[in-house]
């Protein structure tokens, strides 16, 4: 088993280098499925959900072959439709892109239902309603999601989104690219991650328009070509450092980031007394002698990001006063708090609203990573706290931040990964 382990009490001093977006590189890896040609892949994030999708993309016969840690060349001229293996695709969320990709290639999909980090329940009802009204037949056999758009191509329709969504917004422009006609996606999300799969498309000869905006155009083409293309960095692993070094009273400079992505993470930062310059493409974030409390609701983008819920919260424990966090995406985020808890937090749940009576020392336990952002923000508390935490679990925070250990420990941070004996293992010695 293995774990995170963390001395806390150190501030953070020094240069974390950000890496690509993981929310933007698997839709952009799945939508190579859709161009049917060589596509160069850059600036993608060594983490464990990018070689899972790298992985399906090979067992459904693309030619995959990685330039170097971080930039890949794909070939999916010879890929196979409905070959996505069950027990990969099931495995990440993003693998729900894969239905997207081959309803707009080939007319058809078959895809395992998506896994991914469980934060209450996670429908799909608006992909297969963007789906439907491009004229596909949805149904669903043994877990697995299957279309088909039976003779001819998709065609284009007006789509209203019932609720923003960032992957049913991504899904349908997959399934919309190469429709015949015009689709429009009234009430989309609007997050980076929506832009920098159009400007793939587009690139790779789509016609996209309004992206970043709620309302998304997308007349149809007739083909596709491969391209080079470089994903845009990742706002929440940038967010999750920014809060680390407010946490541990240090003062980080963070580069490849984009600042506009940061500013409602930076204007909360701002509130409650952290300085953040900004510069082109880096921030500077010092932390001050005492942290502010604030509330914060998590939106859609521009709002404050859901992702940095859990890293927002450690924060907001280190306030003296009583801070409020109110979710506003997801049904189940607040399942780390029994874990910060652990840690002598004070923190009541009510629904979907946290209330955090902040000033009270963190001090050192064994937890666990309930997914991906509470395994950051874990490792953030433990960062902050007096003695040692263990975390557990930790695969989750591999899926989606790369190295974390080594970049923390280059700015000071007394952290390493263990690899323990199971509790079976031992007892059994
Ligand atoms: C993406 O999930 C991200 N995952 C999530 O990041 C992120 O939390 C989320 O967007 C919101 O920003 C990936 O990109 C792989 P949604 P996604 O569709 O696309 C409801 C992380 O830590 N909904 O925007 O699945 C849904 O239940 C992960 O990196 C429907 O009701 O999120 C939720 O309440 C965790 N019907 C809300 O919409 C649908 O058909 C937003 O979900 C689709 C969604």
């Amino acid at each position: 088993m293995e774990k995170i382990v963390v001395n806390g009490g150190k501030p953070l001093f020094g240069t974390i280098e950000v890496g690509g977006m993981k929310n933007s590189s698997l839709p952009i890896l799945f939508a190579t499925i859709l161009i049917g040609d060589k596509c160069v892949i850059e600036n993608l994030p060594p983490i464990d959900d990018v070689a899972s999708a790298l992985h399906i993309l090979k067992s459904m016969g693309a030619t995959v072959r990685m330039i170097d840690r971080t930039t890949v060349e794909i070939d999916t001229t010879h890929i196979v439709c409905g070959s996505a293996p069950y027990e990969l695709a099931r495995n990440i969320r993003g693998s729900y892109y894969i239905a997207g990709a081959e309803l707009g290639r080939f007319g058809r999909t078959r895809v395992a239902l998506p896994g991914g980090c469980d934060l209450g329940p996670r429908p799909i009802d608006q992909h297969v309603k963007g789906f439907e009204k491009l004229g596909v037949s949805v149904s669903f056999e043994n877990g697995a999601i299957i279309g088909d758009a039976g003779e001819g191509l998709l065609r284009g329709d007006d789509i209203y989104m019932d609720l923003v969504s960032v992957g049913a917004t991504m899904n349908i422009m997959l399934a919309a690219v190469l429709a015949e006609g015009v689709t429009t996606i009234d009430n989309a999300a609007r997050e980076p991650h929506i832009v920098d799969l159009a400007n793939f498309l587009n690139s790779c000869g789509a016609d996209i328009s309004g992206a970043g905006t709620d309302m998304i155009k997308i007349k149809g083409v007739r083909t596709l070509h491969g391209v080079t293309y470089g994903i845009i960095p990742d706002m929440i692993e940038a967010g999750t450092y920014m809060i680390a070094a407010a946490a541990t009273g240090g003062k980080l400079t963070i580069t490849n980031v984009i600042p506009k992505h940061l500013e409602s993470i930076t204007a909360k930062l701002d509130e409650m007394g952290v300085i953040v310059e900004e510069h082109d493409s880096s921030v500077v974030v010092s932390a001050p002698e005492k942290l502010t409390k604030v509330n914060v609701k998590t939106l859609p983008y521009p709002g404050f990001p859901t992702d940095m819920n859990p890293q927002m919260c450690v924060l907001l424990c280190l306030a003296e006063g009583t801070s409020v966090l109110r979710e506003g995406v997801w049904e189940n985020r607040f399942r780390y708090v029994k874990e910060l808890i652990r840690m002598g937090a004070d923190i009541t749940v009510e629904q979907k609203t946290a209330y955090v009576q902040g000033g009270n020392k963190l001090v050192g336990a064994s937890v666990l990573a309930t997914d991906l952002r509470a395994g950051a923000a874990m490792v953030i508390a433990g960062l902050a706290a007096e003695g040692t935490t263990e975390i557990g679990d930790i695969y989750h925070i591999e899926r989606g931040y790369e190295n974390i250990v080594e970049k923390l420990r280059a700015v000071g941070a007394d952290i390493e990964k263990v690899v323990l004996p199971d509790v079976a293992e031992a007892s059994a010695v």
